[in-house]
């Protein structure tokens, strides 16, 4: 072992000498407390925020495949969108919105309030992750920091015990794990709490020497993962071979699931085991930026368990091109339709991914939600889901019952059902529908310009056309694609006789 990591391994458990009675005796006076009646101390108060900011809101619906979502967009101070990433988290039910200085609001409704809580005490704080641990009623921050004294880059954890005895001013952060790079820089840090277990994974971006990449190497703690057991402060070692994770999460059956960044392709889902090796960067799933996988990645995934890399786990599931994917939460309570599904944010496809395993460990089958803005945290409370994004645009989701109930895809559109031959093709929301894109959206279309929307494929012989869709032009066209507009790339693929058509346009006429 290297000198750095054991001068890493002292601190450590020198932080756990004076750390672990500070830990003890919290969760007594935590125990006690919760047994008196306490008045609300700040930071559970809306009397608390400095600085409120109302925001402008923007609200549409988008059907997934199994239920119809309210969305509401609202932008954020900008403050957090210069400080991504925008992590979001809760306590006792209320949002916690973080930034990566270490910078703490409360979200509620559409404003955003100061909650007073104190920075994290080092230099150059990075904040890479943020959780709330209510058993130990404290928060959790992964960061990374730069040591004033000698410039040596550093992994920290720290928490903050929300002392209700205390006020906010007398709180203070408690380091319980500290790892000492030198002149390197991790590149990020995710975690989760659970029980008095803190499983985190340091990232590893950076490949470090090619006869010893810094993931593979069991000296270094880049492109490691690791399990801190809070009461004792042993710190054990669970998985390499990671590059970088922007989101972990505990599952309801025990284990810790996370997301894992390839290259251009190699996105893993997958939850920690001990003594895996996740491959990075010798084996791959997917293409690098400047190089296709090395040979040896094609044959491991030929030859299976038998080829000279069976010593590298496989994920559970790898995306193909890269999605980017963030943070993870595993549903339950949102919606019945939803329980039990995983979660996953994506920053290059701007969506979130809906995850449906079987018997725990197998795909199922997953669903794209288009969100329109780089997802990065993802935080449940009760039956809304709420997300932040690096645009600085915090989204919220709900199930729109009464678009359930209605049992419609299209209960807006009275005589929707006339428009069955279209659905496959056409959207009738105007809002981005992944399975409806091969042709332009139909809201608004009587009335309007011909080929004149936002839609990249029209055809010349539709562009050529001049004036505004009316009855008569609108009749012509669905009699006749190809008579009305010679070269057009609508086709229907039956004539549909002049009832069905006069039906489909005053239907056409009445969606605005
Ligand atoms: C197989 C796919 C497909 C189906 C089915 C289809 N369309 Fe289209 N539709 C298109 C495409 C593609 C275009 C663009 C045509 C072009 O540019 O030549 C289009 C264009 C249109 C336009 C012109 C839009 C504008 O903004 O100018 C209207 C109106 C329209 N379709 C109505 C319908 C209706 C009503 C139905 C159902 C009866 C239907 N379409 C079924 C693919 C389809």
């Amino acid at each position: 072992m290297q000198g750095y990591e054991l001068i890493a391994l002292k601190f450590r458990r020198h932080l756990a000498l004076c750390v672990i009675p500070f830990v003890a005796v919290f969760a007594d006076v935590q125990r006690q407390e919760s047994q008196a009646s306490q008045a609300p101390v700040c930071w559970e108060s809306a009397e608390c925020g400095l600085n409120r900011r109302a925001v402008d809101n923007l609200s549409y619906v988008v059907d997934s495949m199994l239920l119809p979502l309210t969305v509401t967009k609202t932008s954020y101070p900008k403050h957090y969108a210069n400080h991504f990433p925008g992590m979001i988290s809760a306590i006792y039910g209320k949002l916690i919105l973080s930034d990566s200085s270490g910078h703490m609001s409360f979200i509620e409704g559409d404003e955003f309030h100061e909650t007073g809580l104190p920075p994290i005490p080092k230099q150059q704080v990075t904040v890479r992750d943020m959780k709330f641990n209510e058993q130990s009623n404290a928060l959790f921050a992964c960061f990374h920091y730069v040591d004033k004294l000698d410039g040596s880059h550093h992994t920290s954890i720290a928490q903050l015990i929300l002392n209700r005895q205390k006020s906010i001013s007398e709180l203070q952060w408690a380091f319980v794990y500290d790892s000492n790079h030198h002149e390197v820089a991790a590149d990020n840090c995710v975690l989760e709490v659970s029980d008095n277990s803190i499983y985190f994974l340091i990232g590893s971006l950076k490949d470090g020497p090619p006869q010893k990449p810094y993931a593979q190497d069991p000296d270094h703690s880049f492109g490691k993962s690791y399990v801190l057991d809070l009461a004792s402060g042993k710190i054990t070692l669970i998985g390499s071979g990671h590059r970088i994770s922007l989101g972990m999460t505990k599952r309801r059956n025990g284990q810790i699931w996370f997301t894992e960044n390839g290259e251009r392709g190699g996105d893993k889902l997958s939850y920690l085991m001990p003594g895996q090796n996740h491959g990075w960067p010798v084996k791959i799933a997917g293409t690098r930026y400047f190089h296709f996988p090395p040979s040896t990645a094609r044959t491991a995934s030929s030859k299976g368990a038998e080829d000279q890399h069976s010593a590298f786990s496989e994920a559970i599931y790898n995306w193909l091109p890269s999605i980017a994917p963030s943070a993870i939460i595993e549903l339950q309570g949102f919606h019945p339709q939803w329980d039990g599904d995983l979660l996953v944010g994506s920053l290059k496809a701007q969506s979130l991914y809906r995850v449906r395993l079987l018997a725990n460990h197998h795909v199922h089958s997953i669903e794209q939600i288009h969100i329109g803005q780089r997802v990065r945290g993802i935080q449940q409370l009760g039956r809304e889901i709420f997300l932040t994004t690096d645009e600085g645009v915090l989204v919220k989701l709900s199930a729109d019952e009464a678009r359930l109930h209605a049992d419609s895809a299209m209960p807006d559109i009275p005589g929707g059902d006339a428009l069955g031959l279209c659905v496959n093709c056409h959207s009738f929301t105007g809002a981005a529908d992944v399975t409806s894109g091969f042709g332009p959206a139909l809201n608004g279309v009587y009335g309007r310009g011909i080929a004149s929307q936002n839609f990249a494929y029209f055809s010349s012989s539709l562009k050529k056309k001049t004036g505004l869709w009316d009855e008569a032009n609108l009749t012509s066209y669905l009699l006749d694609p190809s008579a009305y507009a010679p070269g057009t790339t609508m086709k229907i693929g039956v004539k549909l006789a002049p009832e069905q058509v006069s039906r489909i346009v005053q239907v056409l006429k009445s969606l605005r």
